[in-house]
């Protein structure tokens, strides 16, 4: 690690452009909880990256707060982590800028996530597409840059950002060390890309990410939703003829993915799970229990994420705000000395 005097740093954020999913829970907020000892950790709700897309005021002011009730919902220590909000850092949109003109429109052409939500903006040729769409992975970098991150805990599906943001690094690194005396500009960050629970899929349609974008509603589970929601949602999820609890993603990719999430719930292993459910004639039992086991946890998050509720004015927010504070602070030297080094000084 480059940064030998503290723990390591991390950086992470969720994107508040719709409700919390279970997948947000398992891949991203539970493993910040889980890892915050390690590191000196910063999280932030990317609103910014929120507006990228098209979306609605209300609808924003909204899940920006759920995303930081879920956060202490799901136990992120406000005292330990620098958790804030990333459009109260000015900083993010400055480097972005300075980042901008140092990416290539080939190199954000590719990018996966950009082609698919480009393909989902039809109309026009281009003319429908937000500029911001195509811009989102250079404020992603900026926000990882900005603070020296040596480790950034993201989903698999970030994988082609955070190299993009690699390159970035390694690019004005070379141009710019000269002019700042002899010392690479930025640390080059490494992907932290967890292994159980860091991919969950869709239960409607195994083959992609269980995302809050997904255009049908019922393959996605929302921490916040009811248990009689979830139940329908597990019950309508789609399984195969095969009638074995069996870890197989290629030929039974949906029980596959309805195995892991029980693996991440309970801690226990697929195969344990497989030996549990050996004797049973269909998935019936499995999915009854699996009900229980997410109805279970999410009833307890559900019920601190309404205690966060009523403390997110008086409590979470001052924090929210001493915590931007300190934050533009420390990204202040990074940013002079960034001017300093591209000729701006
Ligand atoms: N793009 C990330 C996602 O959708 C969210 C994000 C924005 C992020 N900026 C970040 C994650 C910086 C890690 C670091 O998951």
């Amino acid at each position: 690690m480059k940064n030998t005097n503290h723990k390591p740093i991390m950086l992470s954020g969720i994107q508040p452009s719709n409700r919390i999913t279970l997948g947000n829970y398992l891949g991203a907020i539970r493993p910040y909880v889980q890892t915050a000892d390690m590191f000196d950790m910063y999280v932030f709700v990317a609103d910014l990256h929120a507006i990228t897309n098209t979306f609605d005021p209300e609808t924003l002011a909204k899940n920006r707060k759920e995303v930081v009730c879920m956060y202490y919902a799901c136990g992120l220590d406000f005292n330990k982590v620098k958790i804030f909000y990333q459009s109260d850092v000015k900083s993010h949109t400055e480097l972005a800028h300075i980042l901008t003109c140092h990416t290539t429109l080939g190199e954000l052409n590719r990018m996966t996530q950009f082609k698919d939500k480009a393909k989902k903006a039809v109309g026009n040729g281009t003319e429908m597409i937000p500029t911001g769409l195509l811009t989102y992975p250079v404020l992603m970098a900026a926000d990882i840059l900005l603070y020296d991150a040596d480790a950034v805990i993201v989903g698999a599906d970030q994988k082609q950002h955070m190299e993009l943001t690699r390159n970035i690094a390694e690019r004005m690194n070379k141009k710019y060390s000269k002019r700042n005396g002899g010392k690479p500009l930025f640390v080059v960050p490494e992907p932290y890309i967890l292994k159980t629970g860091a991919r969950i899929m869709d239960l409607l349609d195994p083959s992609i990410k269980m995302s809050k974008s997904n255009i049908n509603e019922k393959g996605t589970i929302f921490v916040m939703d009811s248990p009689e929601v979830i139940a329908d949602k597990i019950k309508k999820a789609k399984t195969d003829s095969f009638n074995k609890v069996k870890y197989d993603k290629e030929k039974q990719p949906g029980i596959a993915n309805l195995m892991e999430i029980y693996a991440a719930l309970t801690g226990m292993t697929l195969s344990d799970i497989e030996k549990t459910y050996k004797d049973a004639p269909n998935y019936g039992v499995f999915k009854t229990d699996l009900i229980k086991i997410v109805c279970d946890e999410l009833n307890k998050l559900q019920a601190r994420f309404n205690e966060a509720l009523k403390i997110y004015d008086s409590k979470l927010v001052p924090i929210l705000e001493k915590n931007a504070k300190e934050c533009s602070k420390i990204v202040q030297a990074k940013t002079e000395a960034i001017y300093k080094a591209i000729g701006m000084k």
